[in-house]
């Protein structure tokens, strides 16, 4: 029987010349890029040439561009670096009912923590209610743009 895989939101195969382009770091180029000998000098020209690579591909600068070993790492990094961050100013988080377990399991060890968070209603297509009460008081608004599991762009009202 043939297969369809439909859920490319998720994953996809790598492109071919992405392979090409990878494979001297999986087999000669795999020194450590945080080394000073040759073989991490190597690796880590290529992780540079890759950041730059993104980075233009975003119009960003490349000192903005980090890479983590997967979207939980990510998420961690971004919510609790965030919180702390700006935990003078405030320590209220605003997400919704349908994110990744990711984001609602640091925002449960985070609300251990002191912090208060919001779990907005999303209505049955996955839109955020604007009508929803947002406490003015909150320092990291995060709702995942483009759900990747529903695929559906939730829109961000301005309050
Ligand atoms: C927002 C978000 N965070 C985390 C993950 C999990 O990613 P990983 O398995 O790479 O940790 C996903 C995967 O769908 C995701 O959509």
């Amino acid at each position: 029987m043939r297969q369809v895989y439909l859920d490319y939101s998720a994953t996809t195969p790598v492109k071919e010349e992405v392979v090409k382009e990878m494979i001297p770091y999986f087999t000669e180029k795999f020194g450590n890029p945080s080394t000073l000998y040759a073989s991490g000098l190597e690796a880590k020209a290529g992780l540079d040439k890759a950041r730059h690579q993104v980075a233009e591909l975003i119009n960003a600068e490349d000192r903005e561009i980090f890479f983590t070993s997967c979207g939980t790492e990510a998420d961690n990094w971004v919510i609790e670096g965030v919180a702390d961050a700006y935990k003078d100013k405030g320590k209220h988080i605003i997400t919704t009912k349908i994110e990744h377990h990711a984001i609602l399991h640091t925002c449960e060890y985070l609300e251990k923590h002191g912090y208060e968070v919001t779990y907005l209603d999303v209505d049955s297509e996955g839109f955020v209610d604007p009508l929803q009460r947002i406490l003015p008081a909150f320092f990291l608004y995060y709702i995942l743009q483009f759900y990747n599991t529903l695929i559906i762009p939730p829109p961000l009202y301005a309050a």
